[in-house]
This record gives structure tokens, C-alpha cells and sequence, in this order.
């Protein structure tokens, strides 16, 4: 009986102290960060590069939380219709920070970190509700805006349709379709653009 009681007496007083060592090593830690903080140590000038940790850190999180967060509903298809409204969007919205091909970064896009990666080669990474669950959302912390607020889900599907068509279209090809479809393809085009936005 003695014994038993000894016992638990015993681990207990060693639960008790792991929890204080734990909590003590969170305390300091917790402290550490906030003078780190305070002291204005760290460097937020986009022109200093993260640190391989940093990078490390910040593309787990990303993906962890976009897997999380992307669901299952999916599109798979798209109609050309659908694939140039996609492209009117990211000719207005997208080359301005991730080029496109034949399209030379713009200062912007030099200037941000995380640099944009060019889309016709990094999209393949994601999956087709992953992409628009980017697009929609944005990422916190890197500068890709959230397009919900103003677009809707039919038109952001159109955008990744677009995304998909990226990696096979030329540079010549891409031209074309800025000619025939883009910003500067005339006042009637700019009437097509309306359009796309409230997406009758
Ligand atoms: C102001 C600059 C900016 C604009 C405009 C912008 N993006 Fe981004 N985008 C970024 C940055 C920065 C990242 C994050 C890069 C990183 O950390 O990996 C990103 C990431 C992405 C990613 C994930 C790529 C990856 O693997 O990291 C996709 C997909 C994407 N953007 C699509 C788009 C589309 C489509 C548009 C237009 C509708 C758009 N973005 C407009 C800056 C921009």
C-alpha cells in the first residue's frame, strides 16, 4: 500500500517538473523572439534574400495550408471561350508579376520577395482546385492578391483553365492572342472586357 502511494507520489513530482521545464523552455523561448522583435534585428528589406530556413519555412506553409484548404471541387475542362476570358484576365492581372511567354519580368515583379514564379512553368505543381483556391484567396505575407473580392468563381475558373493552356502556348502564339483578345485590341475588345468582369 505504502509503496503504491510512494509511487505515485513519485511520478507525479516528475510530471510536475517536465511541465516546468516545458514551460520554462516556451517562456524563454517566447522572450527571445520578442527581443529579437523589439530590437529591430531583423531585416524586412525585400532585398536581402531569405535564408534557406526562412525559405524552408515559409514554402511548407504555404503548401501545407493550400493542400489543406484547396477541397475537392474541381474543373477539369475548359471551352475556348472559357480559355480566352481566362487569358483577358491574366493579360490584365497576372503578367504583371509572373511574365508570361515572350514577356520579360516587369520591374514589379523583379522587385518582390518571394520572387512571382513564371506560371507556365511553375503551375504544375498544383492541382486544378489548388490553382484556384490560389487565385481566389491570394497567399498571406508574399504579395499574390486575392482575386475573390472581385471576381467570381466562374471567372477564376477561366483563369485556370488559362494557367493550364500557359506551358504549351509560344511566344508567337501568346502575341497573337494579345492582338486579337488583349488590353490594346481596340475599343470593342475593351467592351468585351466589361463583360468578363461581371460575367453575364
Ligand atoms: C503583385 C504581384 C502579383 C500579381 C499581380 C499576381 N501574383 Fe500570383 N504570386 C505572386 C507572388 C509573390 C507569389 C508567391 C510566390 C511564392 O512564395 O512561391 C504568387 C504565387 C502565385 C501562385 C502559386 C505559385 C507557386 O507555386 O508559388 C499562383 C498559381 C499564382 N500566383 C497565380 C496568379 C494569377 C493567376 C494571377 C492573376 C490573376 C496572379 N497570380 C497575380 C505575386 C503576384
Amino acid at each position: 500500500m505504502r509503496a503504491s502511494i510512494d509511487y505515485r507520489a513519485r511520478s507525479v513530482s516528475q510530471i510536475v517538473k517536465f511541465l516546468a521545464g516545458f514551460i520554462a523552455a516556451f517562456v524563454v523561448v517566447a522572450l527571445a523572439a520578442t527581443v529579437v522583435i523589439l530590437s529591430g534585428v531583423y531585416d524586412v528589406a525585400a532585398t536581402v534574400p531569405h535564408t534557406a530556413l526562412e525559405e524552408l519555412i515559409l514554402s511548407s506553409t504555404m503548401r501545407y495550408s493550400v493542400e489543406a484548404h484547396a477541397g475537392n471541387e474541381s474543373r477539369e475542362t475548359w471551352s475556348e471561350e472559357q480559355v480566352r476570358e481566362g487569358f483577358k484576365q491574366y493579360d490584365e492581372m497576372c503578367i504583371i508579376c509572373h511574365a508570361a511567354p515572350g514577356k520579360e519580368r516587369t520591374d514589379i515583379s523583379k522587385g518582390l520577395r518571394p520572387n512571382p514564379p513564371k506560371l507556365a512553368e511553375w503551375a504544375k505543381r498544383w492541382n486544378n482546385a489548388e490553382l484556384f483556391w490560389i487565385i481566389k484567396n491570394g497567399v498571406k505575407m508574399t504579395g499574390m492578391p486575392a482575386f475573390g473580392p472581385t471576381h467570381r468563381d466562374e471567372l477564376i475558373w477561366d483563369v485556370v483553365g488559362f494557367v493550364r493552356r500557359l506551358p504549351n502556348l509560344s511566344a508567337e502564339e501568346f502575341a497573337t492572342m494579345e492582338k486579337q483578345f488583349g488590353k490594346s485590341a481596340g475599343l470593342e475588345q475593351g467592351q468585351h472586357q466589361e463583360q468578363g468582369h461581371h460575367h453575364e
